[in-house]
């Protein structure tokens, strides 16, 4: 087995994975959260530990199970999962961020469950911090870094944005357009543009197969 892992193309490299969304407080019982199954990241970190990788994936709530050999950190918050990535990013070769972050948090956590009222109710949201965008700001340049764009309209235009604003290697497209695309399916259908704005677009397959051509990409920029 050590002969064999020896020729996997990721052999003991580390790699950081995140998955799933994040759920932000608003009381004891209650949140806000977005419709994420972290199918996508939980695949990702699987077949990065098939390419003999040492995976680290954190993980918001979610009911995927990881592969043994994938070291896996549970967080609830866009907060929990910012401080999670601070402290393993630093040791990573590449980092795909593929985790629905919650843009918005509470102001304020209720200590106690809040009371139904007549007059409805209002919950001030502050702006939480762009995880990606914050490891794009300390990524060395032997570090390979991936994020996600997920877009409804000015599809490519916007991934481009976010590819440069937050300094990445490439980033994943996902158009919620395209049928068969997007968090609950089993299947997506993405597109990769690089850094010199090289864009590849790949056919409707199952989350194992995109995964597949994701890892193999990373792979591709490590062993360059
Ligand atoms: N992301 C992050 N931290 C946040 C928000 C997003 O790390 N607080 C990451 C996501 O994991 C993804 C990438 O940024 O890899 C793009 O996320 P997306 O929601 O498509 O873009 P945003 O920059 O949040 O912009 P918007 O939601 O307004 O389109
Ligand atoms: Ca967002």
């Amino acid at each position: 087995l050590g002969e064999l892992k020896k020729k996997l193309p990721l052999n003991k490299q580390k790699i950081l994975v995140t998955a799933g969304p994040t759920y932000e407080a608003i009381d004891p019982v209650r949140f806000i959260g977005n419709h994420s199954s972290g199918k996508m990241g939980f695949a990702i970190a699987d077949q990065f530990a098939k390419m003999g990788a040492d995976v680290v994936l954190i993980s918001g709530p979610s009911s995927q199970r990881s592969h043994q050999s994938v070291n896996r950190v549970d967080v609830t918050s866009a907060a929990e999962m910012l401080e999670a990535c601070q402290q393993y990013f630093p040791d990573a070769k590449a980092c795909v961020m593929s985790a629905a972050v919650a843009d918005y948090t509470p102001v304020t956590v209720a200590s106690q469950k809040i009371k139904k009222q007549d007059a409805g109710l209002n919950i001030g949201l502050k702006k939480t911090t762009d995880i990606l965008k914050t490891l794009g700001g300390i990524k060395r340049s032997d570090q390979i870094l991936v994020g996600f764009a997920l877009e409804t309209n000015d599809e490519e235009q916007n991934a481009v944005g976010k590819l440069k604003s937050k300094n990445l290697d490439f980033i994943v497209l996902n158009s919620l357009n395209d049928k068969g695309a997007g968090f609950k399916t089993d299947t997506n259908k993405i597109t990769i543009i690089d850094k010199e704005l090289h864009k590849t677009t790949y056919d409707l397959k199952g989350k194992d197969e995109v995964a597949i051509d994701i890892c193999n990409k990373v792979a591709e920029l490590i062993n360059a």
